[in-house]
């Protein structure tokens, strides 16, 4: 619930306008399950207050962001902010190596500033396949009215969540992957947890509710799309509309028109679109499977509707062309058109790293190797380098935070080693200011794409085969652009260009939930050498677990459990004397 925005955003502004300092927006937000039928059959999702898909983060570069979660699941819960880089913050990420989870009929308050940075994002519960059951939202973060923008002021803006789905309910597809199955084909894709609309009865049943886009004629709205899904890339497009793309991950591209736009696992990006047809009819929005087989493919894309004030009747005709299948290069092809535009003003990503990132030296190169599924001591797992993470219960961060030896190494290998699987909780040792090259090579026949926490990172180069250190001659040295999630085509690499001016500890994952799941993480220990005042200290609401649990205070809504026992106080105390005595805190 949005605690009276409006009243308390006047407030803001009068404290803002005495103190110049950055304004605060509170929320609070229960996680709740909740019934849906995105597939026209009833099943448990995800809601947000209440809401599938949950609240747009609705911002500007700089504000704070206090969000109070309350979790109501029946599991442990984090939510994580998907390209929010959390400036020397790494306390507020939410995911398993940064936080200790949120039990069950806790809450947990997040607090922290977008600094630094526009763009469209979206958050998401990052736990054990959560996310295949919603939990997701959109985050805005608009300029500041005193920076220019490359286009002009749209008529409306409208978020778009496009993603696999299954009836499955994240507990059993879950299940599945411990008990070694894949996931199979989704049941469908949709949009904003709805439809597809039937453009064929042949192909799609009576009575599934879908999503109507409502606009005006002649007006240009800002469409922000999301691949909130689990596995599955998508190519994206509208009937008889171009979209204009403006804004990837927080960077304003070169504008160019396409007809559509593949878009994997984890994306975002945000285009014009102007309402320049007559009317004849409402157009269809197609979100469709890329690089799947027929087997692994669902029966049916997703549609949704476009439907002008005036429209004359419903969509019809055939959908609109997908790209060809089977044409390796036309993806590639369009990934490598997508560039930055070098000089538009805006809150840049990385302000040291942001300009003529071509001539500065690389400090660290990782050659990251992808594997498909194998067997890691007798369980059906997934490796980056031959490692398949293991989340300790001690988070990575708290541990480092609190010395507390034995948790993980940083002894990541930079390249794959020609030696058994194995799993483990290594750690990338980055340097502090340093420029990495990560080069991600995908073993696998299927798209994965790879995120990084706390940054954003240059795209600077795509192709099939096998990575070679004269590949770097087809680097673009100039206008790579800067986002956080790139996708690897199946026997292709990708290199990224990062700069790690961000302290913390940051994760490195694929966005591909089962292989996620699976073990394909690794996180990037990042430490200033010198003590930085500006660097958030470990907030005072911190949760704790693992060895560090004992640190923990009761929570006072705490409802499930039962309250320690004596024998346990005592245990408590003895063990937290210990500590302190070690010098732990
Ligand atoms: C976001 O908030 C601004 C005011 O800060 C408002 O002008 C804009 O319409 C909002 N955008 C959305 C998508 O709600
Ligand atoms: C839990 O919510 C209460 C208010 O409902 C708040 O006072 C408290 O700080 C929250 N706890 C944490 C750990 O954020
Ligand atoms: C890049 O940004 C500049 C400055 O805002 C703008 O004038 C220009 O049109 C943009 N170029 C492209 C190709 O989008
Ligand atoms: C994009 O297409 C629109 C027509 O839909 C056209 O008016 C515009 O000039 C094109 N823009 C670019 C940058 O090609
Ligand atoms: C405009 O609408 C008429 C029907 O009202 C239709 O026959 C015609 O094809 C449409 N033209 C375009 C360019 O869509
Ligand atoms: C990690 O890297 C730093 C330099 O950035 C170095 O001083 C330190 O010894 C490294 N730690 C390990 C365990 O390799
Ligand atoms: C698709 O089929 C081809 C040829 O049978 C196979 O090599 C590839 O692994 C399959 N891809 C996926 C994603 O299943
Ligand atoms: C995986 O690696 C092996 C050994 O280098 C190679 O022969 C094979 O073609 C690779 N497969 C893909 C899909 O990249």
């Amino acid at each position: 619930m949005l605690l009276k925005l409006g009243r308390f955003l006047l407030l803001l502004e009068l404290i803002a306008l005495v103190s110049g300092s950055d304004p605060y927006v509170y929320y609070d937000w229960t996680v709740s399950y909740l019934t849906a039928s995105p597939l026209g059959l009833k099943q448990q999702v995800i809601g947000i207050d209440g809401r599938f898909p949950g609240p747009v983060l609705n911002v500007t570069t700089n504000w704070n962001v206090v969000i109070n979660v309350k979790n109501d699941l029946d599991e442990p819960l984090l939510l994580t902010w998907n390209g929010i880089q959390q400036r020397k913050n790494s306390w507020q990420d939410g995911v398993s190596g940064t936080n200790c989870p949120i039990p069950a009929g806790w809450n947990w308050t997040y607090q922290f500033q977008v600094k630094d940075q526009i763009g469209s994002f979206f958050y998401f519960p990052s736990l054990g396949l959560q996310r295949a059951a919603g939990g997701f939202g959109g985050i805005i973060v608009n300029n500041r009215d005193v920076i220019p923008v490359p286009f002009g002021t749209p008529d409306g803006d409208i978020t778009l969540f496009i993603s696999d789905w299954y009836k499955k309910s994240h507990k059993g597809l879950r299940n599945d992957l411990d008990s070694g199955k894949s996931l199979g084909a989704p049941d469908g894709i949709v949009f904003n947890g709805l439809g597809p609309y039937q453009y064929d009865k042949s192909l799609v049943p009576d009575g599934i509710p879908y999503q109507i886009i409502n606009v005006e004629p002649g007006k240009t709205y800002r469409l922000r799309i999301h691949n909130v899904g689990i596995s599955t890339s998508l190519n994206f497009r509208i009937q008889n509309h171009n979209l204009l793309l403006i804004e990837t991950e927080g960077s304003y591209t070169v504008q160019q028109n396409y007809s559509n736009m593949d878009i994997h696992v984890g994306q975002s990006y945000s285009f014009l679109v102007t309402m320049d047809q007559n009317a004849s009819s409402d157009y269809y929005i197609v979100a469709s499977p890329r690089f799947v087989n027929g087997s692994s493919s669902p029966k049916a894309p997703g549609v949704a509707i476009l439907h002008y004030s005036n429209s004359q009747g419903p969509a019809s005709g055939p959908l609109p062309d997908p790209p060809i299948e089977l044409d390796k290069s036309f993806s590639m092809n369009q990934a490598r058109s997508i560039r930055w535009n070098v000089s538009a003003g805006a809150a840049r990503p990385n302000p040291q790293g942001s300009f003529r990132y071509g001539e500065i030296t690389v400090t660290d190169v990782y050659v990251i190797q992808n594997r498909p599924t194998e067997l890691v001591d007798g369980k059906w797992r997934r490796t980056l380098n031959g490692i398949s993470y293991i989340a300790p219960s001690t988070p990575l961060n708290l541990a480092q935070q609190f010395k507390v030896l034995g948790v993980f190494k940083l002894d990541f290998p930079n390249r794959f080693m020609n030696r058994p699987s194995k799993f483990d909780s290594s750690v990338i040792n980055g340097t502090f200011k340093g420029f990495m090259e990560i080069i991600f090579q995908n073993n696998d026949t299927s798209v994965q794409s790879y995120h990084l926490d706390g940054y954003a990172f240059f795209v600077v180069g795509m192709d099939y085969g096998v990575w070679t250190e004269n590949s770097r001659g087809t680097y673009n040295k100039w206008d790579g652009v800067a986002r956080s999630t790139t996708q690897v085509f199946p026997g292709a690499w990708t290199a990224i260009l990062v700069s790690l001016d961000n302290a913390g500890m940051w994760n490195l994952r694929t966005q591909n939930l089962d292989s996620w799941y699976l073990g394909q993480e690794v996180y990037v220990s990042v430490v200033n050498p010198e003590n930085d005042k500006d660097e958030v200290q470990l907030p005072e609401n911190t949760i704790y677990c693992g060895v560090l649990s004992v640190l923990q205070k009761e929570q006072a809504h705490r409802v499930k459990f039962s309250s320690a026992s004596s024998l346990e106080k005592m245990i408590k105390i003895v063990v937290i004397s210990i500590l302190g005595l070690s010098g732990f805190i």
